[in-house]
């Protein structure tokens, strides 16, 4: 057995490494690009053209110490995406890690959803994703890299929501193409997998037409780790995925969600307050 790096950044060390994220002009994006660039690699980072953020988040990778590229493109554009991987490509040479972060919701009784609203759910979340990668994997195969793909989906890929119909279908539909794509991808040594966040401090709730405070209030209190993650927190999760440590893992999701979808029915707040049989520990800090 060869010896381990040790402990720490050395395990997860991207130096050498090209990742292109999408939806990089802030949220959970701008989180992943900053926790890649502090394991070394360089980012090519895009999100739709003229989104305010893209700037601030290269300047960020910048500053410690990475190449930024950013290639501005509207993901809902599928016949488009072919030729921004290649531009893409062109710019920043090979990738090996593709993070299919951007997307986008809607909060939308069943019944109002229209056609439009359907079609612009799935072409971010879902076409974007598969075309993407499609192409970005096609070129990792090319280079000859041990690539990486993630991409990231939703508790709700694995459970429903009320009023997110093409956002909960659109998620799920990618953990199935995950799956899909690693078996296909394996014999290439690029490994698909899937990043599904719980709730997450980030603006994308920000349109929705709701008493926001009262709903998260709620939530929160439904989460058995009693908070939203802070996207720095879905972090970890990423460079497991994207870095050498990952390399066995394929088809697979990891769900960062502070415990949400272990808790079937939220009854601790209906019980006993906790209670230790054990006694409080001795002066010297032991535990009788
Ligand atoms: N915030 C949460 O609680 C949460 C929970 C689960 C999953 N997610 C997922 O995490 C990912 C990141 O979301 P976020 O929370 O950081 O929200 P966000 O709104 O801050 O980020 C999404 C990014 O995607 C970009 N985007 C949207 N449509 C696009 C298009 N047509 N072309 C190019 N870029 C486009 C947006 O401009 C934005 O920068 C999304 O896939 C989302 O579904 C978020």
């Amino acid at each position: 057995m060869s010896p381990r790096p040790a402990a720490g950044r050395g395990r997860f060390d991207l130096a050498g490494r090209t990742a292109l994220v999408t939806g990089a002009a802030g949220g959970l994006g701008r989180a992943f690009a900053v926790a890649l660039a502090q394991a070394g690699a360089d980012l090519v980072l895009t999100d739709l053209p003229g989104a305010a953020g893209l700037g601030e988040t290269a300047e960020l990778v910048r500053g410690l110490g990475r190449t930024a590229h950013t290639a501005e493109q509207d993901l809902a554009d599928t016949a488009a995406l072919h030729a921004f991987a290649d531009r893409v490509r062109a710019a920043a040479g090979p990738l090996h890690i593709l993070v299919n972060n951007a997307g986008t919701a809607a909060l939308e009784r069943f019944n109002e959803i229209t056609p439009e609203s359907w079609h612009r759910v799935m072409r971010v979340n879902l076409d974007a994703v598969f075309f993407l990668t499609q192409r970005v994997a096609e070129h990792m195969i090319a280079d000859g890299v041990p690539g990486r793909i993630v991409s990231v989906t939703s508790k709700n890929a694995l459970v429903a929501e009320a009023g997110l119909a093409h956002y909960n279908a659109s998620k799920a539909a990618v953990d199935l193409l995950t799956q899909t794509l690693a078996i296909e991808l394996a014999p290439h040594r690029i490994t698909v997998n899937s990043l599904a966040p719980g709730m997450v401090e980030t603006p994308i709730d920000g349109e929705f037409p709701f008493d926001r405070a009262a709903f998260e209030a709620a939530y929160r209190a439904r989460i058995p780790l009693g908070r939203y993650a802070t996207p720095e927190e879905c972090t970890g999760a990423l460079l497991l995925l994207a870095s050498d440590e990952g390399a066995y893992l394929t088809g697979s999701r990891i769900v960062v969600d502070g415990g949400v979808l272990a808790d079937q029915m939220p009854r601790t707040a209906f019980m006993p307050p906790y209670r230790s049989s054990l006694r409080p520990p001795t002066k010297d800090g032991t535990t009788p």
